[in-house]
Formats: C-alpha cells, structure tokens, sequence
C-alpha cells in the first residue's frame, strides 16, 4: 500500500520533473520484451506499476519510478540515456550484465541442480534451430501432466506451474557440452540460463552455429511468434536446413493429437517443443496394448482423446 502511494506521488512528480524517457523499441513482441525486462529487476508488471507508459503508440519510462523499486537498475540504465532517449540496444546491454545476479541465478551447474530437480524426468530429442549439437530436454513428469490437466481450466492452454524447470543440454559424442535452462516465474515469464561444459555460468552458448546471449537473445525466439523446424511440421517431416538436420526424435507421430494441442505454434507458456503433443501421442499408442495406469487413462478420457 505505501509502495503504490509512494509510486502516485512519484508519477505525478516524475510527470512534471522530466524523468521521462522514451524508450526506443519496436516490433510487435516490444511491449512483452519491456515486461520480461523490467520484471526481472522489479517482479511487477512495469505498466501496471508506473514505471512504464504508453501514450499515443509510444512508451515512455519513468526513472524516478524505478529508482524506487531498483535503484541499481535505474542508475545503470541512467547512464545511458541520451538526450530524451533510451535505445533498445543500450538496455538489452544493461540487462545482459545485470540479469543473471538480479534473479540471483546460480553460479554453478551443481548447485543449480541442488535447487532445481526434475523428478520423474521425462527426456525429448531434437535437432532444432538453437544449436546443431543434439539437444536433450528434461522436465519432470509431473509439471507436464499438471499442464496437461489443466488445460481446459487454462482456456485451453498448457500452462506449467511456478517453479517448473525445463532443462536443455546440448550433446555430442555423449558428453554434455553445455545446457540451457527455462525456470518458470511466479510473474508467467521465464528465466533463461546457460552453463558451459565445465558447469560454470556463461553469458552465451557455444558458436554452433551462432552464440547466444542468455537471456536477450532467447527471448528473442521465445517471447516470439515466428514458427520454426522441426516444431512446425510435426507429425512429417521436417526439410533439413542450410548447415543443420531438422528432427524431433521423441514420441509417437499422431496427428489428432498435433491438431489438438498446437503446440508449437500456439506456445501458450513461451514453450517451443512438443511435449504434451508427443506424450499424449505416446499414451495413445499404449494404451492399444493396455500398458496404462489409472492416471494415465483418466488423462486421456480428460482431453477426450
Ligand atoms: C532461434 C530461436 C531460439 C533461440 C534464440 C533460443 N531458443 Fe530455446 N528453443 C527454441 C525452439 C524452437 C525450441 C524447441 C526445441 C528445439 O527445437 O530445440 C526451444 C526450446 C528450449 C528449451 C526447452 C523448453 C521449450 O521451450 O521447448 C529451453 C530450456 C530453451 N529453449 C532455452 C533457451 C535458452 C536458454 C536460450 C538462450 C541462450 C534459447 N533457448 C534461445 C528456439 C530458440
């Protein structure tokens, strides 16, 4: 209640002092980029709490605002503005340098691993846009049933719960030389992180073919709409691409089930891969043999499939 006081009487002052600055964004995922940035510093909506406006198409940010709930993040950004602006590029350099100690990230894989488990994993295979190594994915068994069935009370949407950790290592001649993490927030969003082979954090993935930026450069594809292979023509096959084979190697291929769910290009959760899609298809195909447990059977009849 005194935060959102304070936040009033700083709006109002804010407004007639000139700690507005337009921030230079554009495109039609700008407005989610600003959220996931700003609620990476503030774990509030920016719009919602005044630290950023929109007026006449334009989004204007407010310093003083933000001074109140990051005082680091709005010095740091302060530093950059020119004249009445601040560019995109200046605040994706901000956040990349900040990002991974502001969600207190761990250092290490070990202790990433200490707080993160994935119980039950469930483990999917591709050869997918982000890298050419193979990438395994894990999560826990349970995140995806929860998704799953709650996907009617989601408005047909698959939503995995807060503290969800997807797991993506990249992999080849069997050892791991690196893995990428999604951890979903309490705010919807998702942080981003990359380990290198040595278990240390790293602040890009290996040049395979293109070094990544964690985190401004996955959301990028992640906060985005853009359709990508092999994700996009499931239940075929995908075309390979220049440099790069194309195919997701986990699960059954059932069509009903792709059309159910569309998965890939819906990505309700900002979630690429195919995972309800392919275990659902999976649990279609065990259940001709009459392998499934009560659970799973409830699962099916739940969705109707
Ligand atoms: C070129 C677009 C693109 C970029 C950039 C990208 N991703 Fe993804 N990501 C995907 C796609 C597509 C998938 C689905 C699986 C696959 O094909 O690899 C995916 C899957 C994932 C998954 C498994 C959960 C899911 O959404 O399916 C994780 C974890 C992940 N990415 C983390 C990252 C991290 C961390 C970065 C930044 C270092 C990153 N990604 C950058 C496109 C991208």
């Amino acid at each position: 209640m005194l935060m959102r006081m304070i936040v009033l009487v700083l709006l109002l002052v804010g407004c007639s002092s000139g700690q507005q600055f337009e921030l230079s964004m554009s495109g039609e995922k700008a407005e989610r980029l600003q959220q996931f940035y700003f609620s990476s510093y503030t774990n509030e909506n920016p719009f919602e709490v005044g630290i950023l406006e929109k007026r006449k198409r334009k989004v204007y940010f407010n310093l003083s605002v933000l001074k109140e709930f990051e005082p680091e993040f709005a010095i740091n950004l302060e530093s950059r503005i020119t004249g009445n602006f601040l560019d995109a590029e200046s605040l994706k350099t901000v956040v990349q340098a900040t990002y991974f100690d502001a969600r207190n990230l761990p250092q290490t894989l070990t202790e990433f691993n200490a707080r993160w488990a994935i119980d039950n994993p469930k483990i999917f295979e591709v050869h997918g846009p982000v890298t050419r190594y193979l990438r395994q994915i894990t999560m826990s068994e349970k995140a995806l049933q929860y998704a799953i069935l709650n996907y009617f009370a989601n408005g047909e949407k698959l939503y995995y719960p807060t503290g969800t950790v997807i797991k993506a290592e990249h992999i080849s001649e069997n050892k791991i030389l690196e893995t990428t993490a999604m951890m979903k927030r309490s705010d919807g969003f998702w942080d981003f992180v990359t380990y290198d082979s040595t278990g240390y954090r790293a602040s890009e993935t290996l040049p395979n073919p293109r070094a990544l930026a964690t985190p401004t450069q996955c959301v990028g594809c992640h906060l985005g709409k853009k359709p990508f292979e092999p994700e996009d023509s499931w239940p075929s096959d995908a075309p390979d691409a220049p440099g790069g084979i194309r195919k997701w190697y986990t699960g059954a291929r059932d069509q009903q089930v792709t059309d159910f769910f569309k998965e890939h290009s819906l990505r309700s959760d900002l979630v690429l891969g195919l995972y309800a899609t392919t275990y659902v298809s999976d649990l279609r195909v065990q259940r001709k043999s009459a392998t499934l447990d009560s659970s799973e059977i409830a699962l099916l009849d739940y969705l109707g499939l």
